[in-house]
C-alpha cells in the first residue's frame, strides 16, 4: 500500500503533523472492516495498536498475526467464547484458545497497560468507550504513537442524539479535536457518514469512501466515481484525493463469538 501519497498520509508518522483521524464509509460488505485490519496489520510494527472488541470477533478472526493479539478486559470481568458452526457450538475461553488476557482496572490504566508490536483488542461497553476517547487527551501520560480502530464507529457517536448524550458527543467531538497533538490517531468506520454525529464528523481530516458511500457536499470526490468502485477498491479524500486498492484478509480460526458479561 505504500505507493499512494495521499494514503501515505494515515501511515507514516510525524511529529510536526500529530495525529490523523481517518473515518471510512462503505455499505455493508464493502470491505471496511477488512480494510482497517489491512492498515493495522502494517502500523502495529510502529504504532501502539487498539482495536474495539465486538462480540464477532471479527478482527480476531481476521488478523494475519494471531499470536500477535492480546485481549483487554477490566478486571472481574467475565466472558463467554463459543466456536459455532452450522448445526451445534462449543463453549471455550479466550485462554483456551491462546489469546492472553490483560486486566486493567480502572480507564486511567489502559494506556499503561496497551502492549507494543501486538493488536490489543480492547473490550469495553459503548458508555466506557465514550468516556475514554473524550479523557483520553487529558489523561495520556506518553507520548508513543496510539492508533485507535473503532468499527461500528455510529454506535458510539450516533447522529442526532438527545440530552445527556447531545453533551456527551459535544465532549467527544472537543476531545477528538486534541488528538493530534497528543499523538494519537483514529481510525473510525460506519455504512454512512450520516451515521455519526456531524460535530465528531467534521474532525476528522482523512475521509476514506467505499464502495456503496453516499459523498458529502463537501468532499472532492464525485460520486459517480464511488459508484463505480469495486469490492477492495476505495477512495481517499482529504486535500487531495486518490484510489486505491486493498487485499482480502484470510480467516484464520473457526467462527467466533465473544460475550463479555
Ligand atoms: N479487497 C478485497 N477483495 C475481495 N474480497 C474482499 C476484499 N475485502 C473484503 N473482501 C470480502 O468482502 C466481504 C466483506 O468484507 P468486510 O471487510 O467484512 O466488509 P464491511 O466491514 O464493510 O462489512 C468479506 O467476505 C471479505 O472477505
Ligand atoms: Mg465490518
Amino acid at each position: 500500500m505504500s505507493k499512494f501519497k495521499v494514503l501515505d498520509k494515515i501511515i507514516i508518522r510525524n511529529r510536526s503533523l500529530g495525529g490523523q483521524l481517518t473515518f471510512i464509509t462503505g455499505e455493508q460488505g464493502s470491505g471496511k472492516t477488512t480494510l482497517m485490519l489491512q492498515l493495522l496489520s502494517e502500523l502495529y510494527k510502529h504504532d501502539v495498536c487498539v482495536w474495539r472488541g465486538l462480540d464477532s470477533a471479527q478482527a480476531i478472526q481476521l488478523f494475519p498475526y494471531q499470536k500477535d493479539i492480546v485481549i483487554l478486559l477490566k478486571k472481574g470481568r467475565k466472558h463467554k467464547v463459543r466456536i459455532i458452526e452450522e448445526r451445534k457450538y462449543k463453549k471455550t475461553s479466550l485462554e483456551e484458545l491462546g489469546y492472553e488476557i490483560i486486566r486493567y482496572s480502572r480507564i486511567t490504566d489502559i494506556e499503561q497497560k496497551l502492549q507494543e508490536n501486538k493488536l490489543n483488542v480492547l473490550y469495553m461497553t459503548i458508555e466506557e468507550w465514550r468516556e475514554w476517547l473524550i479523557k483520553l487527551p487529558k489523561i495520556r501520560k506518553y507520548t508513543f504513537w496510539l492508533t485507535i480502530a473503532i468499527d461500528e464507529f455510529g454506535e458510539i457517536a450516533p447522529a442526532y442524539p438527545k440530552g445527556e448524550l447531545w453533551h456527551k458527543l459535544q465532549d467527544l467531538a472537543n476531545g477528538i479535536k486534541e488528538y493530534r497533538k497528543r499523538y494519537i490517531n483514529l481510525l473510525a468506520a460506519s455504512q454512512q457518514a450520516g451515521e455519526v454525529d456531524h460535530r465528531v464528523r467534521k474532525k476528522f481530516q482523512h475521509r476514506i469512501l467505499g464502495p456503496g458511500s453516499i459523498v458529502e457536499k463537501h468532499l472532492r470526490v464525485w460520486q459517480k466515481a464511488i459508484d463505480n468502485l469495486k469490492l477492495g477498491e476505495a477512495y481517499i479524500c482529504s486535500s487531495k484525493f486518490e484510489k486505491f486498492t486493498f487485499q482480502p484478509l484470510k480467516k484464520q480460526t473457526k467462527d467466533l463469538q465473544i460475550e463479555i458479561l
